[in-house]
Parts: structure tokens; sequence; C-alpha cells
């Protein structure tokens, strides 16, 4: 499911979650929302990266390039951007993209690890931005190293990221009341279990796998320890939490993912879920889905910080 997710082959994977599992397109006024939400991210970290004229920025993770392309955008063509990722299927789709806009000769692509920027020079750039990509990377602390490493003197990075743990958190909560309903009656209660067996395929759900887990296994306090560690100054840190009313269908629950290494909700009750289970839980749940009260939870840690 997700030990080692960096580990992974991370090419089709990614560029099949980016693009597909993580929005559905049969809902428009959902794409939309999720699309709105992803743009303001990305807006978030480009005002805190202060970008000026003729500036380089890396975007390490950029997947599509949502990051640099809004970065030229705003700039113009001055601002020279390198995109890297270790998808190489996504750095041609974000190739294809740029020259589709003009914009391709501002561009470099990429193909590395997070943690290993050794292809760009050392005090080369001018920001380093990264966007729901760090959260990912098995070794934080060496790709904050790297970053601090790469940026001249004086140079900013900015970077939002989401915070999964709170997620692993109730897949262990999940675990704990079937284990106490199996310890007071013998067997835990059937939709217990099958929320259990729900959130565990998507999240580790003890306290040993969400340590070892890269996605899991940090909060937005380490953010700030590893930037202080690498010499930066001027840290600030915003947690953003919203709880925020949602209007998701039943059939759009089932079909997308929390992250490429989550399977969907459709796929966990085919696989795992008698017909019989399939009922139950689909009674029980989607009327709370789509009730007035669904809400929605996101949780973006932003970091900015100065060489
Ligand atoms: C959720 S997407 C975000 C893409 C882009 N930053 C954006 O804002 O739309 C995560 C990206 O991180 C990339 N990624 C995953 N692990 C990585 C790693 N270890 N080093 C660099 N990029 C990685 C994926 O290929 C994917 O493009």
């Amino acid at each position: 499911m997700l030990n080692n997710a960096e580990s992974q082959d991370s090419g089709d994977l990614w560029i099949d979650w980016l693009l597909k599992g993580r929005h559905s397109e049969k809902n428009m006024r959902y794409m939309r929302h999720s699309q709105a939400q992803v743009e303001s991210y990305a807006d978030r970290v480009l005002q805190q990266a202060k970008l000026q004229q003729n500036y380089t920025m890396v975007d390490v993770g950029a997947g599509e390039g949502l990051v640099s392309f809004k970065a030229i955008d705003q700039i113009g063509p001055t601002l020279r951007v390198i995109l890297t990722d270790i998808s190489q299927p996504l750095l041609r789709h974000a190739e294809k993209l740029a020259n589709e806009r003009g914009i391709a000769s501002q561009c470099t692509f990429l193909q590395c690890s997070a943690h290993q920027l050794q292809a760009i020079a050392s005090e080369s750039v001018d920001v380093v931005i990264t966007r729901a990509a760090l959260a990912y990377v098995e070794d934080k602390q060496t790709s904050f190293q790297e970053f601090f490493r790469i940026l001249k003197p004086g140079g900013r990075i900015s970077l939002g990221e989401p915070v999964f743990r709170d997620d692993a958190i109730m897949a262990s909560v999940m675990r704990t009341l079937m284990e106490s309903q199996v310890a007071a009656a013998g067997s835990p209660d059937p939709f217990t279990r099958l929320t259990h067996i729900w959130r565990s395929s998507q999240f580790p759900d003890t306290q040993q796998k969400i340590a070892e887990n890269a996605l899991t296994n940090y909060t937005e306090r380490d953010f700030v320890q590893w930037a202080m560690a690498c010499g930066f100054k001027d840290i600030h840190m915003e947690l953003h939490i919203d709880i925020k009313p949602s209007f998701i269908d039943w059939d759009t629950f089932l079909e997308i993912s929390p992250h490429p290494y989550a399977q969907s909700l459709q796929a966990i009750m085919n696989e795992k879920f008698t017909a019989e289970e399939r009922l139950l839980f689909e009674q029980v749940m989607k009327p709370i889905i789509e009730s007035d009260s669904s809400t929605s939870n996101y949780r973006v840690a932003y970091l900015s910080a100065q060489k």
C-alpha cells in the first residue's frame, strides 16, 4: 500500500493519479472545486516565493507544471524555471504543455528526486518552490539540504505541503475501536470493521507503521526543524486547516483516492468486501457522505525562508 512510497515505480502511477485519480471527471462541479482548491495552494506558495524579473526558480516535484506556468504567467519572459520530477512521463507532459503555451524556451526539465539535485549547481538559483511533492519524499531532511545548497545567498524557499498524519491517526483510531469491540464482545461491529478496512487500506493504522511511512512520519514542525538545521533564516510556518462543507456525491466519493499510493474506495470494496458487506457499507455510508453535515478536511503546511 504505502510503505516506502518513493521506491515504488512512480512513472505511470503519478501521471495516472495527477491527471485522473485525484478528481473525478464525471462530477464537473466537484472537479472545478478541487482544481480551484489546488490553484489556491499554488498561488499561496508563489506569493511567499517573492519572485522577481530575471530570477531562476526551481520547481521540485513540478508534476504537470502548474506552479511553474503560473510563475511564468506572473513574471513574464525573463523568468527561468527548472522543473524537476521523478516521473519522466509527467515531465514529458509538462514539456508538451510548455510548448503549447510558447514558453518552452524558459523551461528546463530535469528528472531527479527532490533529495538528489546534483545536476543543479551550488548557489545557482534564486528561488526553490515545492507544492505537494515533498510529502512523498522519503528523505525530506536531505531535500532541505539540497534546496539550501542550490540557492544563492539571499535566495528563498517556499513550500506548501499536505499533512497526512491526521488521516493516519483516524485509521489507527478505527483499529483501536475495532480491537476494543473484539475485547468486549468477541467480534467487531461489522460497520466498524469495514470502515477500518477502508481507512487502513489508504493510510497506516499503527504507531509503528505511521512512524515508518514517508507520507505520515512528519508534521509541519519537522519542516521548521529541517529548515533551521540547514541554516535558513527568516523561517515562517503557517499550518492551514480548513474543514469545509462537502458536496461530494457517493459515486465520486467511490472513485477518487487521497494520494497516488491509495486505492479508491470502489477498488477497496471490490477487492476486500463481500457483496453483502458492500451493500451494508453503502447503506450506512452513502447517506452520511451525501448529508448536509458532511465535510472535507484540508491540512496544508506552508513554509517560507531565506538563505
Ligand atoms: C501531487 S503532485 C504535485 C505536482 C505539482 N507540484 C503541483 O503543484 O501540481 C506530486 C508530484 O511530486 C512528484 N514526486 C513524487 N516523489 C518525488 C520525489 N521523490 N522527488 C521529486 N518529485 C517527486 C510526483 O511525480 C508528482 O509530480
